[in-house]
């Protein structure tokens, strides 16, 4: 019979993960199907015990209800640290995984750096930045976290130097630290569509021996990506963080290999039309 995955969300109509992972089912010849539904926080306890019960293969979890997740699923100890729930198995017990800052690695990885001992300079202190902030770290980089709003910041950074070095600011003294940084990554929304000419930086502040990784991917090629390259430094497009976070995913649910290139080119095919 035909298994089910889904990703639960509100608003969710714009996910981009049922291309993604109906493309990679059908690249591999797997009889499954992925599905969104909008799924109101009050409603995530009966909808993820429904789907248990259903026979759902595994669950994406996208905003509002990657930390209300912790209350009812057995987080595995990444995710328990982050605070957040992104992926759910209901293969043995059910299950709760944290893949966002593994996708952000592997697309740093796939770009050249090497994440161990790297000077990471991470702009924004939301949900996004947690996640990356905490996989980071704990494997060896050295991050610095840069918000508008400095306690944010300077908060993540004291939980995240729990698992490795870390330290917060505001974004006051910003051109000597993009000067510093080996690796500069956007967790702000800023560039995205419809505010395309905002950016946390333009080419006078950056090095060619910068690697600049966008979380944005709606435009794909972002204000700051563009500047990036007239900087001469190596860019790295949100797009590639979504695809390994899905890849990881993936891999949990089914102990498949996921097609990576298939999935990357399901998502900038719907990014495109
Ligand atoms: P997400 O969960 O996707 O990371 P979020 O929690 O809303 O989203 O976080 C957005 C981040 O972008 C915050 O760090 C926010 O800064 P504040 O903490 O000061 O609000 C940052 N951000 C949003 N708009 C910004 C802007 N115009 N300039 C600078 N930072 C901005």
């Amino acid at each position: 019979m035909k298994k089910v995955f889904a990703v639960f969300g509100d608003p969710i109509e714009h996910s981009l993960s049922p291309v993604m992972h109906n493309a990679a089912f059908k690249a591999l010849g797997m009889d499954c199907t992925y599905h969104a539904f909008r799924v109101s926080r009050e409603n995530l306890k009966d909808a993820i015990k429904g789907a248990h019960a259903m026979g759902f293969g595994g669950l994406n979890l996208t905003v509002p209800l990657k930390e209300e997740a912790l209350k009812i699923v057995q987080p595995d100890p990444l995710a328990a640290t982050m605070g957040a729930i992104n992926t759910v198995d209901f293969k043995c017990t059910v299950r709760g995984y944290n893949t966002d800052g593994i996708g952000a690695k592997r697309a740093l990885v796939d770009a050249g750096v090497k994440i161990e001992g790297a000077k990471v300079l991470i702009v924004g202190a939301g949900g996004a930045a947690r996640g990356i902030s905490f996989k980071l770290a704990g494997d060896g980089a050295d991050i610095t976290i840069a918000n508008r709003t400095p306690e944010k910041s300077i908060q993540l950074a004291e939980d995240v130097a729990l698992v490795g070095n870390a330290r917060g600011c505001g974004l006051d003294k910003l051109d000597e630290l993009i000067a510093d940084a080996d690796v500069l990554i956007n967790c702000t929304s800023l560039g995205m569509h419809p505010q395309v000419e905002a950016t946390i930086a333009i080419a006078e502040q950056m090095h060619s021996g910068l690697v600049v990784f966008d979380i944005v991917y709606n435009p794909l090629k972002t204000k700051l990506l563009k500047e990036a390259e007239k900087a001469g430094a190596k860019t790295v497009s949100g797009v590639m963080m979504l695809v390994y976070q899905g890849a990881e995913a993936f891999r949990i649910w089914t102990d498949v290999e996921p097609p990576v290139e298939v999935m990357k080119e399901a998502v900038m095919g719907a990014l495109r039309t």
